[in-house]
């Protein structure tokens, strides 16, 4: 049934994309089951003096750190590099230079230890990472959430990814992070305005509902952005606009999710990327009457498991290896549509 595997396997996964460091490593059962063994991450702290990502800088601090996280990863997971059958690490999209420091890195490794290496996509790692206990059974509709994307994928079958819908200006996690910014919170904004959230008014600010009346599922924040601004040159304090500003993103996620979902007749949905970790977004879609499924602790933000993940249902898809000649792609559309 499994292509005639009876061994748990091993793999090991590397995600360099932007400025975290992540190894994990996850062990695939025969009967598709799958347990996070390792997730060491390394967050790069030398671009908070800047206020945005410095790329040459993010892949020198991973040319300086991945031999250690990688150790770290085996220690958590009690392994030796000759315990692993396969070794995946992300391709794009991202960050070039930072990209392909975990790129070549893993593929040198899978070289040297003689197994199977496989190319992921970032956005299906963060797919994949909802899927820490068994592998998703598909169809079910995905809504990616990070810094840098917002995308609503419909999943009906392993590997076919149609989006149906995109943010038209600044991604959901980008946009926690600038009005935290301006509001004075700090960075990464997205826990910031969590935190400050709890001691504020979510009706003290009004927010009106992005792209209202719109027939298709896309997403937009530059209104709420604006919106924030008026309100704190208003007066408004952080806290009343961090939770007026989480209630009204939430809600709008969740309600274009929602409609999504009844339209594609599904009842799984897959929630993840970093904006995933927000507690009021969680609870919104829980009550939503779907099957949510949301990525486990320390899975949401960039992270190596995720990517370690996303080669085990390779691996169990019985898909072929990568050539070691794939190449690191800044700009790589995961939807076939
Ligand atoms: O997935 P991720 O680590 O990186 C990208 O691929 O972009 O996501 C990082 C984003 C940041 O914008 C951060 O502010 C946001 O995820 N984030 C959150 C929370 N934790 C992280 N946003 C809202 N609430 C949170 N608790
Ligand atoms: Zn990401």
């Amino acid at each position: 049934m499994f292509g005639g595997v009876t061994e748990a396997r091993r793999i090991l996964g590397i995600d360099t994309s932007c400025d975290d460091t992540g190894v994990g490593i996850v062990e695939l059962a025969p009967d598709g089951q799958v347990r996070v063994l390792a997730n060491r991450v390394w967050s790069q702290t030398v671009h908070a003096q800047y206020g945005g990502v410095m790329p040459e800088l993010a892949s020198r601090e991973h040319v300086e750190r991945i031999d250690d996280i990688l150790q770290e990863a085996l220690k958590e997971a009690g392994l030796a590099l000759t315990d692993l059958h396969a070794v995946a690490a992300t391709s794009g999209p991202g960050l070039v230079g930072a990209l392909l420091v975990g790129l070549m890195y893993g593929k040198g490794l899978a070289q040297a230890l003689g197994v199977p290496f496989y190319s992921a996509h970032h956005l299906e790692g963060h797919i994949f990472a909802a899927a820490s206990e068994a592998l998703l059974q598909t169809p079910y509709l995905a809504l990616v959430v990070s810094g840098g994307h917002t995308h609503l994928f419909d999943v009906p079958a392993p590997g076919r990814y149609d989006l149906v819908g995109a943010t038209r200006d600044d991604a959901a996690g980008e946009a926690f992070d600038k009005i935290a910014r301006l509001a004075g919170l700090g960075y990464p904004g997205g826990p910031a305005i969590s935190e400050a959230a709890q001691r504020g008014d979510p009706g003290s600010v009004p927010f009106k509902e992005p792209l209202q009346g719109q027939q298709g599922f896309d997403f937009s924040f530059s209104g709420l952005k604006t919106a924030a601004l008026l309100a704190h040159r208003g007066g408004a304090t952080p806290e009343n606009l961090a939770a007026s500003f989480q209630q009204a993103a939430v809600k709008f996620l969740v309600k274009t999710t929602v409609r999504a979902a009844r339209a594609l007749g599904r009842r799984t949905v897959v929630v993840s990327g970093g904006v995933a970790a927000n507690a009021a977004l969680r609870e919104a879609f829980q009550q939503t009457g779907l099957n949510v499924v949301f990525p486990g602790k320390g899975l949401n933000t960039d992270n190596g498991a995720m990517i370690a993940l996303a080669g085990a249902a390779a691996l169990q898809a019985e898909k072929a290896p990568s050539p070691l000649t794939v190449g690191a792609e800044a700009y790589a559309p995961l939807a076939n549509t």
